[in-house]
């Protein structure tokens, strides 16, 4: 059970334990403090005084909990917590608001439209996907809790794609961008800047970054690609393509590359590499599937370390 909460709350053992311990504190001190207040009550103990102390332990249980919080460091986590829970039951933030435009040229934009808070010391990233978007949704879980790393933007070029529905399902605005737009306009920075975006993760994206984009954001595009770069990327190297490549030339190994993106196909500085092994009876399926699971498992991590050093930098 701590295990599976651990993953779904991305926090270390530590954090699990401070998190269990602000809930019992925080828990026994809105009863406390809900029975002392009843006392200041004329209310006689029956079914009034039940339903009195019910609603007054409600209210009092979220400042508990941040109270207690802030003393065993957990304040963030708890602030997102009470977030969720407030817009599970309809208070306390806002449900995606699903806007349907018609770009310029006539291709549907959908945006789940949000404001974005401009907190200098946090670092507000765009993902850019094209298709099921498993990548992205591992971002976003290991970042769901962080108090300064925020996935602002879910960008797609392809309409009914899987990410744009991750995007809605977690609240996170998604816009589906127009090739004319993306190519020969301005790439979208604007919209990117209104956001306020410092980095752009590419999980699965595969239109290539138009030198627009690369110059508005020197230094601060990561990609991630299903090979061991240089080999096996460039033009028309995506998907089962690459798999298939690997494959037929009988490698021993394949891997994943994390870079950053220049004007070229899969070329810029390479950031992280990992291997994992082809097997002589691997089928692109099948060796799609392992590199999956290396993608799934180094991809979020290593964007944090690149952010957490930005993050570091923009502080000084
Ligand atoms: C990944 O294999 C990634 O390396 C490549 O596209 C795939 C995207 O998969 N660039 P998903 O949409 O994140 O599941």
């Amino acid at each position: 059970m701590f295990q599976r909460l651990r993953q779904k709350w991305k926090v270390n053992g530590l954090q699990l334990f401070l998190i269990i311990c602000t809930f019992a504190i925080g828990g026994s001190l809105t009863g406390f403090a809900g029975r002392k207040l009843m006392n200041f009550t004329a209310v006689e103990k029956g079914w009034l005084w039940v339903i009195i102390y019910i609603i007054l332990i409600t209210l009092l249980w979220p400042v508990s909990v941040l109270l207690v919080s802030i003393f065993l460091g957990q304040y963030r986590f708890f602030v997102g917590y009470l977030k969720k829970i407030g817009r599970r039951v309809g208070i306390g933030g806002q449900e995606p608001d699903v806007r349907r435009q018609k770009s310029e040229a006539g291709r549907e934009t959908v945006i789940n439209e949000q404001q974005t808070t401009s907190d200098p010391f946090t670092i507000h990233i765009a993902i850019f996907a094209s298709g099921a978007g498993s990548n992205a949704q591992k971002i976003i879980d290991h970042f769901r809790h962080s108090g300064h790393i925020k996935i602002s933007l879910i960008i797609c070029n392809k309409p009914g794609a899987g990410v744009l529905t991750i995007a809605s399902k977690e609240n996170i605005p998604g816009l589906l961008i127009d090739k004319e737009k993306f190519f020969r306009g301005d790439a979208y920075t604007d919209e990117l800047k209104e956001k306020k975006i410092d980095f752009i993760i590419l999980a699965g994206f595969l239109w290539k970054i138009p030198v627009v984009l690369i110059k508005a954001y020197p230094g601060k595009i990561v990609n991630i690609h299903p090979a061991l770069l240089p080999k096996y990327g460039g033009k028309g190297m995506y998907g089962d393509h690459v798999h298939e490549a690997v494959i037929n030339a009988k490698d021993k190994e394949s891997g994943i590359t994390i870079h950053y993106v220049d004007e070229h196909y899969d070329h810029g500085d390479s950031i992280f590499q990992a291997k994992c092994a082809v097997f002589e009876n691997d089928t692109a399926e099948s060796l799609a599937q392992r590199i999956h699971f290396l993608e799934h498992e180094h991809y979020p991590r290593v964007i944090e370390r690149i952010l957490t050093k930005s993050l570091k930098e923009k502080r000084n």
